[in-house]
Parts: C-alpha cells; sequence; structure tokens
C-alpha cells in the first residue's frame, strides 16, 4: 500500500498580507517570498521553495494540506488505490503542478471537506538558504519530519481514522481522553506516518474553521522562549501558555496568528513510538487561557 511521508507543506487563505508578513517575519521568524504573483505569498523554513502559501482572498483558513509520497511511482500508486476504494480525486495538471512547485500532484478531500494534495517532488532551493525572519538560535526543524502537524476539522472521527489509515497508509487513533470543565470527555486522535508522533490530528469537537492549529518546531529550545518573550511583548493572544505534550513530549506554547488560528511554537519532541498509547493529562503546563480563541476552537471548547 503507498504511503504518505511527510505533511510537507500548507496552503491558507488569507485577509491581512501586511499583518502577516509582519506576524510571520518578526514574531515566527518564517522568511518571506514573494515572486511576484500578486494574490500569493510564500513562507519559508527551509530549503524547500516554501512550506506555506499564504493565498489573499479575504478568507482566513486552511486552504488544503500537501501530502507527500516518495516518488513518481509512490504517486501513481496512490492513484491505482484511491480508484479502488472509489474515493473521488483529480490528478492535476503540469500547470497546476507548477503552480505548487511539485512534480505531481493528485487533488482530493477528506471525508470532512478538508482539501487535500497528494505530491511528489517539491522544488528545492539548496542554493537559496533559509534566511530568518529575525535572529534565531537554531533552525526550523522539519527534515524527514516534514513542516510539523496540524489539527483539522473532523466532523465524524471514525471515518477521518478510517480515511487516513486506509487511504493514505497513516496509523493513528485517541491518543488523549481529556477531561475538559464544562465540556466533559475530549478524545482526539493524532495520525502518523514518519518520525513525528503526529502529522495531522482530529477530533476536537465542532470547529467553524478548517484548521485549529500548526505547530512547527525548532532544534534549539531558547527559540520558544525568545519567541514566548516577543509575543509577550507584542500583546499577541497566548492561547495555551508554555507546557509539555505527553504524546510528543513537546515544549511549547500556542499564540493566534493574524488570521485568528493557532500556531504552536515548539522544540524537543521525542521520535514517535510507532504504537498506539493513550494519556489522560500533559507533562506540566500548558494551561488554556482564551475559550474563545481555541478554535477547539471559535466555540469556545476547551
Ligand atoms: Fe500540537
Amino acid at each position: 500500500m503507498p504511503k504518505i511521508t511527510e505533511l510537507g507543506y500548507l496552503g491558507v487563505y488569507i485577509s491581512d498580507p501586511k499583518a502577516w508578513k509582519e506576524y510571520a517575519t518578526e514574531v515566527v521568524g518564517f522568511e518571506w517570498l514573494d515572486d511576484g504573483e500578486g494574490d500569493r505569498f510564500y513562507l519559508r523554513m527551509d530549503e524547500w521553495h516554501h512550506r506555506i502559501a499564504l493565498h489573499v482572498n479575504g478568507k482566513d483558513d486552511l486552504a488544503y494540506l500537501g501530502l507527500r509520497v516518495a516518488g513518481q511511482d509512490e504517486l501513481k500508486e496512490m492513484e491505482d488505490h484511491l480508484r479502488s476504494m472509489e474515493v473521488p480525486h483529480r490528478v492535476c495538471s503540469e500547470k497546476e503542478c507548477e503552480e505548487r512547485h511539485v512534480l505531481g500532484l493528485i487533488k482530493l478531500e477528506d471525508p470532512s471537506g478538508n482539501p487535500l494534495e497528494l505530491f511528489h517532488g517539491p522544488h528545492l532551493e539548496p542554493a537559496m538558504p533559509f534566511y530568518p525572519g529575525r535572529r534565531m538560535f537554531g533552525r526550523f526543524y522539519t527534515g524527514a519530519g516534514g513542516i510539523g502537524h496540524t489539527i483539522i476539522r473532523s466532523d465524524n472521527v471514525d471515518a477521518s481514522q478510517q480515511f487516513y489509515s486506509r487511504v493514505l497508509g497513516m496509523r493513528g487513533t485517541v491518543e488523549y481522553k481529556l477531561s475538559v470543565p464544562g465540556h466533559g470527555k475530549v478524545t482526539p486522535y493524532f495520525m502518523h506516518c514518519n518520525e513525528r508522533d503526529h502529522s495531522i490530528a482530529f477530533g476536537l469537537g465542532p470547529m467553524e474553521k478548517r484548521i485549529n492549529h500548526l505547530m512547527i518546531e525548532s532544534n534549539d529550545l531558547d527559540d520558544v522562549g525568545y519567541t514566548y518573550d516577543i509575543v509577550k511583548q507584542r500583546n499577541i493572544p497566548i492561547a495555551i501558555t508554555l507546557g509539555k505534550h505527553t504524546n510528543d513530549r513537546m515544549l511549547s506554547f500556542y499564540m493566534v496568528n493574524p488570521s485568528g488560528w493557532l500556531l504552536e511554537y515548539g522544540s524537543g519532541a521525542r521520535p514517535s513510538t510507532h504504537q498506539t498509547e493513550y494519556y489522560t493529562k500533559d507533562i506540566w503546563g500548558h494551561e488554556f487561557q482564551m475559550p474563545a480563541t481555541m478554535g477547539m476552537a471559535d466555540r469556545g471548547r476547551l
């Protein structure tokens, strides 16, 4: 069965490019790239042409997730597999591949209508080394683990789990059984495909946006503290304070980005155990500060 190897890129819709440029470069440390297309900008984290595409269209939500397969043969295997599983999909034209800076591309949706893009052959620019938007102690950790992880909306967690495991070859299930005051039990699902504990997660309950958060990781813990200071100095809302997760052992915090969903900034995650486990709470910290912006969500969950 063909397998996803990483969450390779994200496309997001934004309404305020000026706010995003300031936030992305001065707060987070992304490199801002403008290829002169007019309707989009790119954020770089490593030697890839980009990891995040910002599409300016007045919305503020996830546009698509880019899921990588190893190569041309694997993408063809995935196409055959989608057809045999009767999953609607579309093999994209050369022009569409060029638009995404990949060699091959298949577009489809998950059971909750989240747009997915299966691709191989991303455009890398090793001759244009990553140049962070502001000082960093280390570098963004991507590599074999991909961009990081994301929590997305699911309208039916069983259908989502079946889709991501049986159709896309990822593994995962419930990893937390959380008791949340006023909301009862919350049991999010975490799906993994590489050395990261998870690349895609879902199951936080009703969400208005398609995305709850994107996690990015630095290879230097001091970048987490440095970013935390910048966020506090600029009065950017912190949704979850510094803390350490039990599942990926990430030391991180969550802040609100200019589109109203969350960015988790972390460091020090452990590699995946490659087996299922579950937990009932985090190791320390991670206090919820802002129910209204948790995206878990726009309705005040968690
Ligand atoms: Fe996370």
